[in-house]
């Protein structure tokens, strides 16, 4: 196994959103003390790490990735004491803690944000993207918001506009001030300090814009994909050429790697760009300066998974990025989960299960994903997601994949003993923990069985890849570490192929 500052290599990250992990006062909303309760389960998995969705202080106006106290536990989740129990916890389980850094912009209740908002000339009143309005009044770019609408919202006191890519409530740091650079490697400074592991970096991509505020060209409908927004949002229309992306990211990254490296700390950075990335990931993660990992959306679009669009990707990344280190994950709490995006069941869901374990890089799953639980459907007086509300119904947004883990049989699933903030599907409840761990076969311990394999062979974790190649259902691939070498093949479909049964993944030595 990869051991010392290498831990991250090939590891088994084991995503977690606070708010729908478990709660322990009644509020029905989860807490750090509930995550700490249930770490057994994420060590039983065979994880190596965590990844703690963000808990920080926030008015929650996008659940948390709106920070208004960087250094602080949102008291809805507990307090930091809490924190520090959580990652004595985990690390007595052997578990690394990687916490969700949202450096890119923060929430319009920060501090920083009351300050720079107060005038032209105060100290932090570049910290943030302010620009003058053009001529006629308009913004000063064509630049749009990935929750929808412009990306440049009015402040009458300042007379400007300031940038956000997200959520008017999520303006946009100014990374081409130094002392901005300074004050969120002070950030990652207090976490380390405080013993964590390493981080998630929410939108990596998206820290520098074009200082010259040029527009984006438009991109001919042919070439729009919609893999990190829905095809109705019109920010597919755009090429993102100026609002993201830019090159001035490099050296910033470099800074934060240093930091890291001081503590032996590890991150997975988070690529939205349907353009670039590729080329993004082999820049932010090739070699030893930059990041360690870092996510793609390949595998978390709405695109089918067949054969040969694994295939695909895996070609694509040899040429594109063939020193990169990708961290796959089929689910998250930003996408569909994948059973329901790609209708698996049972065994189908199995297969996924244990492709995703034999492929190159690291492999993040998502809370719910080890019981297969399917998007829940939730109606429109009950979401909470703001851009769900902004699209529906022809894109609900992303609390059907937000819900509350299910742990037994009970009406919340043993989720709260409250009225949980996202109601709990009754078809979740079926599938709760203590029950598939009671059920020999079931998803959960195909999936203990899965990372176990994976754990087990060195080629499987940090081998390399070959042959990769689909012939109709079956995808082939071999993955070798000096000597050893592990033949993969995956029949992903629900007929037989050759000698392989439906869904069946035969994974060999030699
Ligand atoms: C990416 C996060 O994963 C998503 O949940 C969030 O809404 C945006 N970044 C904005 O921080």
């Amino acid at each position: 196994m990869t051991q010392g500052s290498d831990w991250w290599k090939g590891a088994v990250i084991y995503q977690i959103y606070p708010r729908s992990y478990q709660d322990t006062t009644g509020d029905g909303v989860g807490d750090l003390p509930g995550i700490t309760r249930r770490l057994d389960h994420v060590a039983d998995l065979g994880a190596d790490a965590i990844w703690v969705s963000p808990f920080f202080r926030s008015p929650m106006k996008d659940y948390g990735y709106d920070v208004s106290d960087y250094r602080d536990v949102d008291p809805m989740f507990g307090t930091i004491s809490d924190f520090d129990a959580l990652v004595a916890r985990a690390h007595d389980l052997g578990l690394k803690v990687l916490i969700d850094l949202v450096l890119s912009h923060t929430s319009d209740q920060h501090p920083w944000f009351a300050e720079s908002r107060a005038s032209r000339d105060n100290a932090r009143a570049d910290w943030y993207v302010w620009a003058d309005p053009k001529p006629d009044g308009t913004a000063p770019t064509n630049w749009l918001s990935i929750f929808g609408g412009p990306a440049w919202q009015w402040d009458a006191r300042r007379e400007q506009y300031y940038l956000h890519n997200f959520l008017t409530a999520q303006p946009d740091l100014n990374f081409h001030n130094p002392d901005v650079q300074q004050a969120l490697l002070d950030v990652a400074r207090f976490w380390l300090e405080r013993g964590v592991d390493g981080f998630r970096l929410d939108t990596i991509n998206f820290y520098f814009h074009d200082a010259q505020l040029r527009d984006n060209p438009p991109l001919p409908p042919a070439e729009r994909r919609s893999d990190t927004a829905p095809a109705v949002n019109p920010y597919n229309h755009q090429s993102h050429r100026f609002d993201k992306s830019q090159p001035e990211n490099l050296p910033f990254l470099e800074q934060l790697r240093a930091l890291m490296d001081q503590y032996g700390a590890a991150a997975v950075g988070e690529i939205g760009d349907s353009e670039r990335a590729l080329e993004l990931l082999e820049e932010y993660t090739a070699g030893s300066k930059r990041m360690h990992m870092s996510y793609v959306f390949d595998f978390l679009s709405g695109e089918d998974l067949g054969a040969s669009r694994v295939a695909e990707v895996f070609e694509a990344l040899e040429a594109e990025a063939p020193n990169a280190w990708p961290c796959w994950a089929f689910s998250n709490h930003d996408v569909v989960r994948h059973v329901s995006r790609w209708n698996l069941w049972d065994q189908a869901a199995r297969a996924y299960a244990t492709l995703l374990m034999c492929l190159r890089g690291s492999v993040c799953l998502y809370q719910g994903e080890e019981l297969a639980l399917p998007e829940a459907d939730i109606a429109f007086e009950d979401l909470r997601d703001p851009y769900g509300i902004e699209f529906w119904p022809e894109f609900k947004g992303r609390d059907g994949c937000r819900t509350p883990m299910v742990w037994d049989g009970s009406a919340t699933g043993g989720f709260t003993d409250g009225k949980p903030w996202l109601p709990v599907p009754p078809e979740h409840i079926a599938r709760n923990v203590e029950a598939m761990a009671a059920e020999q076969g079931s998803i959960l311990h195909h999936y203990r069985q899965a990372v176990a394999l994976r754990k087990a062979h060195p080629a499987l974790r940090t081998g390399s890849i070959h042959e990769m190649r689909a012939d109709g259902s079956v995808l082939h691939f071999v993955r070798e570490d000096g000597d050893a070498r592990v033949t993969i093949d995956a029949n992903l479909s629900d007929a037989p192929a050759g000698a392989l049964a439906p869904w069946e993944v035969r994974v060999t030595e030699g």
